[in-house]
């Protein structure tokens, strides 16, 4: 299949934010989760990739949307002739599989379970922990797969190959042109351009242009505000210190405070909002080096 072409479809009627809970990424680990389970039960791959980009596909809100499973399934018998390589039989298990993916059943064809089992294994992106009982293969009963996909799905994990894979480079700026503050953009920037600011030339340089250019004008205008915007960047200070890492350096905690600022000017948000935002992407404790 031309994942590119289809994906590039889906998304163009996809009315949600496609790096929301029930977007790209998570089509990503659902496809992910799939391919996994049908190594070991043998369910049908090319119909779980197909499951992955529509089942959710015709969402019209991240909460309850009862008939979403029946529009993706409609989605995908309407581009079936244009964008999907699949035999009769192969079809009428993906439409199976989407339009009741969202009714708690656990009896069905093996690949259509699997494909169940791949949407409720990344549950841990919402908090929750996927109930064996509410599963319905042994491949995704085991512990270890329910605690390797939980935790990926708790880190909101996007894989990297979706960016080619599904053409989505332009989808990561949103209409004023900046990235999307997801958690690992969050983590990107806190990662190279607090670092930036002290070694320049730590940027990775195989980064896209785009977002090259981007850390290096935040790197800037940290730089700028570190320097001359002391009372601005001192008001940042009861929002942003519960989230600055333990640096004893007045010096680093002054520059950690000028990015907030310069974050928070970009992307016009309040300061509550852009603590919110930072917290995301901060290592726990434990995970510090
Ligand atoms: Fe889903």
């Amino acid at each position: 299949m031309n994942e590119e072409k289809l994906a590039a479809k889906i998304l163009s009627q996809y009315r949600l934010n496609p790096f929301g809970t029930h977007g790209v990424s998570h089509w990503a680990r659902v496809m992910e989760n799939g391919l996994r389970l049908c190594l070991e039960n043998g369910a049908d791959q090319d119909v779980i990739r197909y499951f992955a980009l529509f089942h959710d596909s015709c969402r019209r809100n991240e909460g309850l949307d009862f008939n979403h499973g029946l529009r993706g399934a409609n989605l995908a018998r309407r581009l079936r002739r244009d964008f999907i390589r699949l035999n009769d039989t192969q079809l009428e298990l993906l439409v199976l599989a989407c339009r009741d993916h969202t009714k708690g059943r656990t009896k069905a064809h093996i690949t259509i379970q699997t494909c169940w089992d791949a949407d409720r294994l990344d549950l841990g992106r919402v908090g929750k922990i996927p109930d064996p009982a509410r599963l319905c293969t042994e491949a995704a009963k085991h512990p270890e797969t329910i605690a390797w996909a939980t935790e990926r799905a708790s880190r909101r994990i996007v894989p990297e190959w979706i960016w080619n894979a599904w053409g989505l480079k332009a989808l990561r700026f949103n209409d004023k042109g900046l990235p999307w503050l997801d958690r690992q953009m969050v983590a990107r920037i806190l990662k190279r351009v607090t670092c930036g600011f002290l070694y320049r030339e730590r940027v990775d340089m195989a980064e896209d242009k785009q977002i090259r250019d981007f850390l290096e004008m935040l790197t800037s205008m940290q730089h700028y505000n570190y320097s001359y915007r002391s009372e601005a960047i001192m008001e940042m200070k009861e929002h942003i210190m519960p989230l600055i890492p333990d640096m004893a350096h007045t010096d680093v905690i002054r520059m950690w405070l000028a990015l907030a600022l310069a974050l928070k000017d970009l992307y016009h948000m309040p300061r509550s909002r852009l603590a919110a935002i930072l917290a995301k992407g901060l290592p726990q404790p434990q995970e510090r080096e």
